[in-house]
Parts: C-alpha cells; structure tokens; sequence
C-alpha cells in the first residue's frame, strides 16, 4: 500500500479504480506482503540463531487464493515453507484442500469435540490441547499420539486492554494453569502421549511498548516449558503463538522483530528446540484494504454522518476488539497510507449500511470533506475482518480481489 500522486495504491493498483470496476464493498489483498512480514519474521528468528517454524493463524485470513499464493512459496518441508495453525476441523479441511499437507499443520482449537475428533484424529496433523479433559479425550481416542501442551502462565500482554484475553489474571479457557500441570501430566502420561510441544499464546497486537511486559510474561512461560522439560516431556518445539502487531494509527513504528526474535532467544534459546510461530494480524494487516462507497453525508440534530455501504457483518474487529479505523480516501490521499491527510473540514461519524444502533465505524473521525459517491477506504484491515463475516440482515460477504504480483 503506498501513495502516489495523491492517489492510493495498493499492489501497485489505483485503489478507486478496483472499487469502479469490481464494485463496493471490496476487500483487496496485496498477497506478496504477506510474504514479505512471514520472510522478515523468519529471518530475525535465524539472526537470533533459532530455528524458526512459521506458521500462519488460519482464522485471521483463510481465504483459497491466500492458502495457495502461501503454499507456493516454497516446497512442504523447505525452511522457508509457511505453515498453517487451525482452530476447527473446517479449517484444517480447506488447507488440505489447498495443497497443505498434515504434517505442515499444527491444530490449536479448543473445547474439541468427539465429532471435531472424526475429522481430527485420522489426520497426521499436530494437535496442541489447552484442557485437561482434551488430554483425556484425545488420550483415548488416539493412545500414544504425540502432542501439544498449551500452557497458560496468566501473564500476558494485550495492546489497548487492561487485561489479556488469553492469558490474563482473569480465568480464561486457554492453556494448562501452572497448579494444573501435574494433573495435565499424569493424564498425558496415562494415555502414553509425549508431550513434543510446548504451546502458548500471551500477546495481542504488540509493538515495541509491548515488549518488556512480553518478556515478563516469556519469563514465567519459559519456568514452565522447563518443568515440563524437567518432568522428561522429549519437547522439539515451543510454539510462542501470535500477538505481533502492525502500526495502525499514525506514528506508530513498525515491531522491532529483532528485539522480539531476542527476547524468545533469551528465555529459550538454550533449549535446542524449534521455536514456533503463529502470528496472524502481523502477517495479514498490512496486506488488505476495504473499499466502501459514500452513499449519505447528512447533518444529524449537529453531528455529521457518513454512511457507507457495507457494516458490521463485513468489518467486525473493531467491534470485538475496540479497535480504532483508520480512514483514507483514495483519489485523495495525501502522505501517509495510514491517515487520512487530506485537509480535513470537521469530526464525523461514520456508520454502516446494517440495521442495528451499533453499526458504526468511527465517531470524531477526522474525515476530508466527502460527497455520496465517493470511495473511502479502511486500511491495515487484511487480518481477521474478512475471515469473521456475518450474513446478519441478509447481507452478503464484501467482494475480494488477490493480487500475487504488484503491478
Ligand atoms: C492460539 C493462537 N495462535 C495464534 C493466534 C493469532 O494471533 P494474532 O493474530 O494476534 O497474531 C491466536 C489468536 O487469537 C491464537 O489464539
């Protein structure tokens, strides 16, 4: 995504001409940026002298053209091969429909279910469980299987929550407790299943500021990968989860990935394990826009609405997470892909096309003057906001280009 001339661009494509001709709303990917941050990642994982084994959150974007443009990257097995972590038997369904193999998928879900199983367990894909009766459930089901352990060190770091959603002070239902390890042992023992994997997932979109209470929560994480290490679990891998963020707001700089990738070195880079990762906004964001159509600006009892012709059942991150949008109008855009520069005349709300109180996008939002007929654009929206679509009030899933190469 870049400026040029005033104009937006994304994969080097005049972003108002793609909304034109393919019409609103309209997702469109830069699928190579995908790459590029898997490729970046990579690398300062192995400049930190890890083995890094990336894989890509499936929830965050799942969409065919992007499983294939991954699976093209590289040859299954190759070091620069992107994996895929799923959380549902769908999921891991599609990715093998899209030319993945088990063995390049790790399955970190929750709450399985003996019907998830069916799917699950005739599959030689590695499942990571986060609950003591998962232990027991796949325990019986598949005696001796290698897996997972999600662990939950209830340290964690979420940017704009007070609390973590994953692995916070506040019980949640992921990962093994450290007062439950133990009893999490003896079942993995009881049913013969080594433990390989040493799993867990503490962050949410994390930038430099994130990173010292990253690394207090690696440190508790990293006292118990060791007693699981301890208690003689052959572990090959500490899977380290997602959480790495993107600038979404102006000012804000990218992840210095080699203090991360130095971080993880340091709590484990002793242990002689591959180091996972599962990021999916990271990977994801910077690669898709949404284009959306102006089709009201109206003055309501003093404050000024822009409507838009798509809502919340195609954009619902904000919604779940609180996250802040950031807005540009394409046909004129002025310097920064991730504001909306030109000279903007007033605060506005602007609210979506589904009928529910709450369907809006953005209130105070400094907009430029816009007419109906215009097209704005959402940007660093590529992870999760298409993949968690609604068909709420009949309306149908946005439409979406993928771009491979840039023009
Ligand atoms: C187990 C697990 N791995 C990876 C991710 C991806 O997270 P993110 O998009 O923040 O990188 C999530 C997100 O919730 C998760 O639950």
């Amino acid at each position: 995504m870049r400026i040029e001339g005033g104009r937006l661009l994304v994969a080097g494509r005049d972003a108002e001409a793609l909304a034109r001709e393919h019409g609103t709303p309209l997702y469109v990917f830069d699928l190579r940026r995908i790459g590029e941050q898997a490729g970046a990642l990579r690398a300062a994982l192995v400049r930190a002298g890890l083995t890094p084994r990336v894989r890509l959150a499936m929830k965050a974007l799942r969409d065919e053209p992007v499983l294939r443009y991954l699976r093209g990257l590289a040859a299954p097995g190759a070091p620069a091969a992107i994996g895929l972590d799923a959380c549902s038997p769908g999921e891991v369904e599609h990715a093998l429909a899209c030319g993945f193999l088990p063995e390049e998928i790790s399955y970190t879900g929750t709450n399985i279910s003996e019907r998830d199983l069916d799917v699950l367990a005739p599959l030689d894909l590695h499942l990571n469980l986060d609950l003591i009766s998962q232990i027991e459930r796949v325990g019986r089901r598949c005696p001796g299987r290698a897996i997972g352990l999600r662990i939950n060190p209830r340290a964690g770091v979420m940017r704009g929550h007070a609390q973590s959603l994953y692995a916070g002070a506040k019980p949640t239902k992921f990962g093994i407790y450290e007062e439950d390890l133990e009893r999490a042992l003896a079942a993995a023992e009881r049913h013969a299943l080594p433990i390989d994997t040493a799993h867990f997932h503490l962050a949410n979109g994390m930038l430099d500021n994130e990173l010292p209470a990253f690394d207090e929560a690696l440190a508790t994480a990293a006292r118990l990968v060791r007693r699981l290490i301890e208690a003689g679990c052959p572990l090959e891998e500490v899977n380290v989860g997602g959480g790495l963020g993107t600038p979404l707001h102006e000012g804000e700089r990218p992840l210095d990935l080699d203090a991360y990738a130095g971080l993880l070195e340091h709590h484990f880079g002793d242990l002689g394990v591959a180091i996972g990762a599962e990021p999916g906004e990271f990977l994801t964001n910077e690669a898709g826009v949404l284009l959306a159509e102006v089709v009201t600006v109206e003055d309501r009892a003093g404050t000024p609405f822009v409507g838009l012709d798509c809502g919340w059942n195609v954009l619902n991150d904000h919604r779940i997470y609180g996250r802040e949008l950031e807005f540009v109008l394409p046909a004129r855009a002025d310097k920064s892909p991730i504001r909306a520069d030109a000279p903007s005349s007033q605060d506005v709300t602007v609210a979506g096309h589904i009928n529910e109180g709450d369907d809006v996008f953005g209130e105070g939002v400094r907009l430029p003057d816009v007419a109906e007929g215009d097209i704005v654009a959402l940007v660093s929206i590529g992870g999760y906001c298409h993949s968690m679509w609604t068909d709420h009030c009949g309306r149908p899933r946005a439409g979406a280009v993928f771009f491979a190469e840039r023009a």
